[in-house]
């Protein structure tokens, strides 16, 4: 393996109810508190009623900023950080799915930031102009859905409303959350297609680590590999458990603690960081709004079937034998079967996507993933016409 550099200062709190620490755990960090949620918080009142609550009994001021939508939007991001800046806030609270904790991350370091906001992000990869943030107030994290991992990674995902471009912030030296509460309960009452979404996003994170395992030059990827593979055959074995039961909060634990794993480090140190899909699936959300999780099993069945025939699909071929058995276009039918069984779109014109917008979307994937090199970042690299080849076999 490569060599790395690895920190991860994330405080993990886990089990039931363990949200009801949030008023004493927010205390060590400060007096006035934002709390960051969505726009739409009518399905979970009570347990907003109940974290003020507990935020007033240990001291802390609670300032609302419920304003977040799937697919944050820098307009969103900027003005929180501007509540922040006018109300005096000390420390941020993300309540939500991936959507509003990335968001509570970027209004974090937003309110400490000299420049424009939209400097923060990288959306080109082939013409850097990124300024990365380099302080935050301290943010902690209560997850309500297991996904994408942002309560314990120094990432956030957000769309500029302007270019329509939807790229990423990676920070270690500010961005990682001081706590994260990982209360299974809150999950319960998710439905089930957001359920799968944040399931199948949690396979993609590992899924992608595992393809762009690099063997070309000896590394030894064993530890690497069962690691991953573990990984996705238990979220894979577990989701039907919740599927059936979604109240389950062993299961539910489950997908919560696999989501946080996937993406904390322990997966990828040493490994490529690549993650191909991630930025096609991105192109999806931002033009048509589709689901995160969505748009990332409609890449994983093409890109199975993509490249089972290919000279350079070894990494492929190896995931399907070792997870199933299997060759890879029959892995990828195994996933769409269990994709579809679960009510998630499993091709891109459900979405929306035309045959003739198929040229647009690789052009913009080119225009913010693509390095200055002319590829897109995985192994192998990609081309411009290999990922309008992707798309047009995930139509
Ligand atoms: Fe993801």
């Amino acid at each position: 393996m490569f060599d790395f550099e690895y920190y991860n200062p994330v405080k993990v709190l886990f089990g039931a109810n363990k949200s009801s620490e949030i008023g004493n755990v927010t205390a060590n960090y400060g007096k006035r508190a934002l709390l960051v949620s969505y726009a739409d918080v009518s399905f979970f009142e009570d347990l907003i009623s109940d974290i003020h609550r507990k935020l007033a009994t240990h001291g802390v001021a609670c300032v609302d900023y419920f304003n977040i939508t799937a697919n944050p939007l820098l307009c969103q991001v900027r003005k929180g950080a501007e509540v922040c800046r006018k109300e005096k806030i000390d420390v941020v609270i993300g309540l939500g799915g991936g959507s509003v904790m990335d968001s509570a991350k970027v209004i974090a370091a937003g309110a400490l930031y000299p420049h424009d906001m939209e400097k923060m992000f990288l959306f080109s990869h082939s013409h850097i102009t990124q300024i990365p943030p380099t302080e935050a107030l301290p943010t902690v994290m209560i997850p309500t859905l297991a996904g994408t991992g942002s309560e314990m990674s120094p990432t956030a995902v957000i769309t500029d409303e302007t270019s329509g471009k939807k790229s990423y912030v990676w920070e270690p030296s500010c961005l990682y959350p001081k706590v994260a509460i990982l209360d299974p309960t809150l999950t319960v009452s998710l439905p089930p297609y957001q359920t799968a979404c944040g399931a199948f996003d949690i396979i993609a994170h590992v899924i992608e680590a595992y393809f762009n395992g690099d063997e070309s030059n000896g590394n030894d990827l064993a530890l690497h590999d069962s690691m991953q593979l573990s990984v996705i055959r238990a979220v894979w074995e577990t989701l039907p458990r919740v599927m059936e039961d979604p109240n389950n909060l062993q299961a539910r634990g489950v997908l919560m603690w696999a989501a946080s794993i996937a993406l904390n480090g322990w997966l990828t140190s040493g490994t490529f960081g690549f993650t191909p899909m991630h930025q096609m699936g991105h192109v999806l959300s931002a033009k048509y709004g589709a689901t995160h999780g969505a748009t990332l099993c409609c890449m994983m069945i093409a890109w199975l079937k993509y490249f089972d025939g290919r000279e350079d699909g070894g990494r492929y071929r190896k995931f399907a034998k070792e997870f199933f058995g299997v060759s890879a276009t029959e892995a990828s039918a195994m996933f769409e079967k269990r994709m579809r069984e679960c009510g998630v779109q499993t091709q891109i014109r459900e979405f929306g996507v035309r045959d003739d917008e198929i040229e647009e979307l690789a052009d913009m994937v080119k225009s913010v993933s693509f390095g200055a090199d002319g590829y897109l970042n995985a192994v192998p690299k990609i081309s411009r016409d290999q990922i309008r080849d992707l798309y047009r076999l995930s139509l």
